[in-house]
């Protein structure tokens, strides 16, 4: 059998990983500015990741969500306070795509309505309504293109508000800071007069954290520099640094039904303590700080530094996108070619940043010298 080829891949297979580092078959080694797709927050192979894991492996793998499972307890208070959402609850799943449809699916039985408003460019994922709020028709496959969703510029209050007002819409779901699109920001006076429309006409606001959030933007998630608190939160990647897991964070003004939403693998016994081990690392690192630190310094640097072709730089914290007046792809290939650093990319000329949150000034330095040799 033969794989089924989706993926445009690079001619080269990662085999170990440290830190910001990982290194491929040859033994070259990299800079990690990707983080695997900003799945990596403490960094490649954590000392106590690895224990805690190895641990647990050895003790108990999975058991179903028929029994008792005090680590997704635990887990939820330390993630309740980790957050700053101690009164809400969380409902584990398995996939980013896996969080948004269950967050879709829990604001209809909500409020029974069917329809979602969706941004421009949005991303949330490949499954049935996660695809189709993703504003990308190349993915939406006739099956998905249900009608569920209408998609609205960014930032337009105006244009949300006149949907809103129809008193028929399900939900809102948005990044605050947009990943496959771009590294697009929402500003505070949007998500605000947002928070108020959903409030006024019972539409249920979900903010999807899966890329920019558990600590990517220098605070836990992006909504919080925006002053708004959503109904749903969805989070995944960072959330078990490589172990597949994601999360549902709902507002105590759902009430929990027995048997409305389930999974089999969701908060099984490994990625709990994945997701553990992953909240000792950021609370005992101070990784939200760092990220808010590095990532403020590496855009000033990039910023400061009048880089040929470069014509924007913008984000917040680890997310950071490079818009240059050329398509990235050559660039970004030199740099994994000729400078051996990983990037990632949006569109056909933005150069995207998810570098493991534990990345330091020193590392941010070595990128914008290895990224101005590919200028
Ligand atoms: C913002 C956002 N939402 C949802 C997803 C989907 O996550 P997954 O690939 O784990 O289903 C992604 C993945 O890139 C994402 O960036």
């Amino acid at each position: 059998m033969k794989l089924y080829d989706v993926y445009p891949l690079f001619d080269i297979a990662i085999e170990k990983g440290k830190g910001c580092k990982v290194w491929d078959s040859n033994g070259q080694e990299y800079l990690d500015l990707y983080g695997g797709h900003a799945v990596i927050s403490i960094g490649h192979c954590h000392p106590h990741y690895v224990e805690m894991m190895t641990k647990q492996l050895n003790t108990l793998g999975f058991y179903s969500n028929s029994v008792q499972n005090p680590l997704q307890q635990q887990l939820a208070e330390r993630l309740g306070r980790a957050c700053g959402y101690e009164d809400y609850f969380l409902f584990l799943v398995n996939s980013g795509a896996e969080a948004n449809e269950n967050a879709m699916k829990l604001a209809s039985f909500y409020n029974g309505r069917t329809r979602i408003l969706s941004a421009e460019k949005a991303f949330h994922g490949r499954t049935s309504l996660a695809v189709e709020v993703t504003n990308n028709p190349k993915i939406i496959a006739p099956i998905n293109n249900n009608g569920h969703v209408t998609y609205l510029p960014l930032n337009d209050l105006e244009a949300w508000k006149k949907e809103i007002e129809k008193d028929d819409v399900c939900a809102c779901i948005i990044e605050c800071i947009q990943g496959v699109g771009g590294i697009r920001m929402v500003e505070a006076d949007f998500l605000q007069g947002l928070r108020k429309l959903c409030d006024e006409h019972n539409t249920v606001l979900i903010c999807d954290e899966i890329q920019c959030g558990y600590g990517r933007s220098g605070k836990f998630f992006a909504h919080q520099h925006l002053g708004v608190r959503p109904d749903l939160i969805t989070v995944a990647k960072g959330i078990g640094n490589g172990f597949p897991m994601s999360g549902l964070i709902i507002s105590p003004k759902f009430d929990a039904v027995y048997g409305q939403l389930g999974t089999t693998f969701g908060g099984n016994h490994l990625a709990c303590t994945a997701a553990l081990a992953v909240l000792d690392v950021i609370e005992g690192e101070k990784l939200v700080d760092n990220a808010a630190e590095v990532g403020e310094y590496l855009i000033g640097r990039l910023k400061s530094e009048a880089l040929p072709h470069v014509v924007d730089v913008r984000g917040r914290g680890l997310m950071i996108g490079i818009e240059l007046d050329v398509p990235y792809k050559e660039i970004r290939t030199r740099l994994v070619k000729e400078q051996h650093c990983f990037t990632g990319c949006s569109g056909t000329n933005v150069i995207r940043l998810l570098p493991p949150l534990c990345i330091t000034k020193a590392d941010a330095d070595d990128f914008v010298e290895r990224f101005k040799a590919v200028l």
